[in-house]
């Protein structure tokens, strides 16, 4: 199981980190957009420099399929082995996604919503493809069933690994989690939260609880009779 953190907010990143079961930084145009980056960062460069600075997992680029050479030159200097390029899953795409890879890349095709754009991307052997669950719901689509589809139609022996992205709820997460997905990436409000239940709280209050009752009769035992 790996779980990324999709954000380009570095508050939600570091926090992200700290909690120690993240693997990986998932970010998009849309995610850079919103964090507004060009306030806080001199390039894109120094962005993601930042980024593969805070730990030692996976950071994930999208590129534009306009233009897309510009973000590759200013990423160019950066640890290769460590940053995933991520292309959505269009025809002209496929042709950025070859070049990309003949330069050392590894591949994350995004944006992915059939079982044949999985069988293709797991074709050329790209090492993730993130399905947009969220994103399917909204468009009608059974999500789960689609999903299951898509996990189905890539070979057990493929090496091709499918991140179940655009998730929003709890609900969605658990369907996810049974139908077997073991990549997920996941805004920060939900992923601090994984670790919780209200019931597993519970719980350790009253472990504390009886805990001290322990060691204070160790202590009553211990002390001078007067
Ligand atoms: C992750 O790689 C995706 O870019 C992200 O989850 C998109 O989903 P959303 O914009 O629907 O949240």
């Amino acid at each position: 199981m790996k779980l990324f953190i999709d954000s380009a907010k570095i508050d939600e990143i570091k926090n992200s980190i700290s909690l120690g079961y993240v693997q990986g930084i998932t970010t998009n145009p849309t995610l850079l957009k919103s964090a507004e980056v060009w306030n806080y960062n001199k390039n894109l460069r120094s962005f993601y420099s930042k980024l593969l600075d805070l730990f030692d997992g996976e950071v994930f680029v999208q590129i534009p399929l306009r233009e897309f050479q510009n973000v590759l030159d200013e990423i160019e200097p950066l640890d290769r082995t460590r940053l995933i390029i991520k292309i959505p899953s269009v025809s002209n795409g496929v042709e950025i996604a070859k070049r990309i890879m003949n330069l050392g890349y590894k591949i994350c095709a995004t944006a992915v919503y059939t079982p044949f754009q999985a069988i293709v991307w797991a074709s050329l052997n790209v090492e993730y493809i993130a399905v947009y669950f969220n994103r399917m719901e909204i468009a009608g689509i059974d999500a789960i069933e689609n999903v299951k589809n898509i996990l189905n139609s890539i070979s057990s022996k493929s090496n091709t690994k499918v991140i179940a992205a655009s998730i929003k709820t709890f609900e969605q997460l658990n369907s996810l989690v049974q139908i077997g997905i073991d990549h997920m990436t996941i805004g920060y409000d939900l992923l601090e939260k994984l670790i919780e239940s209200n019931n597993s709280r519970n719980d350790a209050d009253k472990f504390d609880e009886d805990m001290a009752s322990v060691i204070e009769a160790f202590y009553q035992k211990r002390k001078p009779k007067i």
